[in-house]
């Protein structure tokens, strides 16, 4: 069973399902609303621990309603939330997201994931030096995303920075993290490069093997033994809400890491899909024999 560890957002996730965006000062009638458990970090762990991972996580919630539902979720996926701290003076995070048309738009409001603090993640120190992969993203700070990436660097632990949302990134995170996966474009942000260029000549650039996520076409990867990027097709299938589909991805690829980059890769793709065919970030993540089904399937 391998070992993952998630250092990130643990955020209640408030989704309007509506026909169209509203415009600015537009007031529109949606057709749904619903709490939904998220956070990126979060849905990671989820991702990961339901594909049959052991997964320890660390971040932090408020001591609130919200606070106390998703550390109950969280550990009946049965994540190890011993590094997750409760504050009593801060709110748990959100996230309102409207759904339509097949897309999403999101504004976090990180609240308790904003004090997911350095020596957090060196208390998690053990757990994170037995690691077979650690995950984080961009919504904790930053001092904690380089002290998660410099640990993992020194136990030796493959690291998997997803710089989301888009940021940014400092030159040396590149060299320190493992693996980095982006969308194309927050891997332009990440570079500081500018939003038109070809999405392989930016995968090119990165000094550390690039995973790159693109929505129903799949995945592009290239690393030291895939030198030239390398298209992973996507699995087809009927979108409902395409929110946490990249943190499926990530989850999975951890978890799969072992088998090698290729074939990681491609069970990503498949459990990303299989996440966008059901409501909430979390909902639609398939265990491992719901994964092996699709695989089989398409191998067909
Ligand atoms: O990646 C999807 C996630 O982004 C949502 O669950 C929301 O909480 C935001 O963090």
């Amino acid at each position: 069973m391998p070992r993952i560890v998630v250092v990130g957002s643990i955020n209640m996730d408030l989704v309007t399902l509506a026909p169209r965006f509203p415009g600015p000062g537009e007031t529109l009638l949606g057709s749904r609303f619903l709490t939904a458990h998220g956070g990126k970090g979060a849905n990671q762990a989820v991702a990961a621990a339901r594909l049959g991972a052991s997964v320890s996580m660390v971040g932090a919630l408020g001591r609130d309603a919200f606070g106390d539902q998703l550390h109950a979720g969280l550990a009946q996926e049965g994540i190890d939330l011993a590094h997750v701290a409760r504050l009593d003076d801060e709110g748990s995070g959100t996230a309102s997201i409207t759904v339509a048309e097949g897309e999403n738009q999101i504004i976090v409001v990180p609240a308790a994931n904003a004090r997911v603090s350095p020596a957090q993640v060196e208390t998690a120190r053990a757990s994170i030096a037995q690691a077979d992969a650690v995950l984080v993203q961009l919504e904790i700070p930053f001092d904690t995303v380089e002290a998660t990436l410099r640990l993992a660097r020194r136990e030796n632990v493959p690291a998997i920075l997803n710089p989301a949302p888009a940021q940014k990134l400092p030159a040396e995170w590149l060299q320190l993290a493992s693996y980095l996966t982006p969308n194309q474009h927050e891997l332009a942000t990440a570079l500081g490069a500018g939003a038109a260029t070809d999405f392989r000549e930016l995968m090119r650039r990165a000094p550390c093997p690039v995973v790159l996520t693109r929505g129903s076409e799949g995945a592009w990867y290239r690393d030291a033994a895939h030198p030239e990027p390398v298209h992973q097709p996507g699995f087809k299938v009927e979108v409902v809400d395409s929110t946490g589909a990249g943190d499926t991805f990530n989850g999975a690829l951890a978890v799969f890491l072992r088998e090698g980059l290729p074939q990681a890769v491609r069970k990503a793709c498949a459990a990303a899909a299989l996440s966008v065919t059901k409501l909430g970030a979390q909902g639609g993540m398939p265990t491992a024999r719901e994964l092996e089904t699709l695989l089989t399937r398409q191998a067909k």
